[in-house]
């Protein structure tokens, strides 16, 4: 099955290759980057035990390092169009960090960098996290309890292993990266502090109930990540970097990693096929920092 693929690198090859990628090493880097504080053996607040996940502080091998140069694929080549959200009845900032459109990335820190949202709570859903991980702003709270809430009717078992990251905190988990693995490693993987949603409150990583291939790129093609690719728009949420869209985004595929932006937006962003935020809204993409 392929992951978002975009034109061109769609074949069974790619996909080979690009899993060979993953494995060798870089994909650690790559798939792995969300939580810092490893969401894992806190007492979740349902009576369901959580299982840990595996941290992303693994450190590949050298040699695994070394062989997934060759294998790395050339960048995908994606024209980013003029707004499509404009069509939208309702318009919102794309600056503002309060905004469930605000586009953050390598181009877009947010403003200000130290920003911290001024409604955030914890959401009732199960949780593989605490602190100040177990919260999102208000808004994306009610939105995550309503699609685990449908998540669990449809017998979906779906945690929230990471959420809401302080300025200070992402200074913590980014030097954390620099230090194991490289700067240009880590940039692709992990936000410099100030330029993470994790930040603003309007994203959150899950796992699901066994904590099976948490933050590895196997993640993908797990229940829970599945049903969340597929539904996750009818309650704002979408897959924030997909396969292979890292020359949009600058990261690698997170199929862990769920971005609110309202429920008009998503459906109307995956309803055409577009596959990131800053195709969607318009903007340029960041595939690194200027
Ligand atoms: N892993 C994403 C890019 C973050 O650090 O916010
Ligand atoms: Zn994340």
């Amino acid at each position: 099955m392929c992951h978002n693929c975009v034109a061109g690198s769609s074949s069974g090859a790619s996909r080979r290759s690009f899993a060979r990628f993953l494995a060798a090493g870089a994909g650690l880097t790559v798939l792995a980057a969300c939580t810092p504080e490893a969401p894992v053996a806190e007492a979740p607040s349902s009576s369901a035990p959580i299982p840990t996940i595996t941290s992303e502080y693994t450190t590949p091998s050298p040699a695994a390092v070394e062989s997934t140069t060759a294998a790395a694929e050339p960048p995908a080549q994606v024209p980013v169009p003029p707004s499509a959200a404009a069509s939208l009845p309702g318009q919102f900032s794309l600056t503002d960090p309060a905004s469930p459109w605000v586009v953050v990335n390598k181009h877009r820190p947010l403003s200000p960098a130290d920003y911290a949202p001024a409604d955030l709570v914890q959401p009732s859903v199960q949780l593989a996290a605490s602190g100040e991980a177990a919260l999102l702003n208000s808004t994306t709270a009610a939105a995550a309890e309503a699609m685990f809430a449908a998540a669990a009717r449809e017998g979906m078992v779906m945690v929230l292993a990471s959420g809401y990251r302080s300025y200070g905190t992402q200074v913590v988990t980014y030097n954390g990266y620099v230090a194991a693995r490289g700067q240009a490693d880590a940039d692709t993987a992990s936000a410099r502090p100030g330029y993470s949603e994790h930040q603003a409150g309007w994203a959150f990583d899950i796992a699901d109930g066994g904590g099976v291939c948490g933050f590895q790129p196997c993640f993908a093609d797990q229940p829970a990540a599945v049903w969340a690719k597929a539904n996750g728009h009818r309650f704002g949420f979408v897959v924030r970097y997909p396969w292979m869209f890292h020359p949009v985004t600058g990261y690698y595929y997170e199929p862990w990693h769920l971005r609110y932006i309202g429920v008009e937006a998503a459906t109307d962003m995956v309803g055409r096929g577009i596959n990131t935020v800053e195709e969607y809204f318009g903007v340029e993409a960041a595939p690194g920092y200027p």
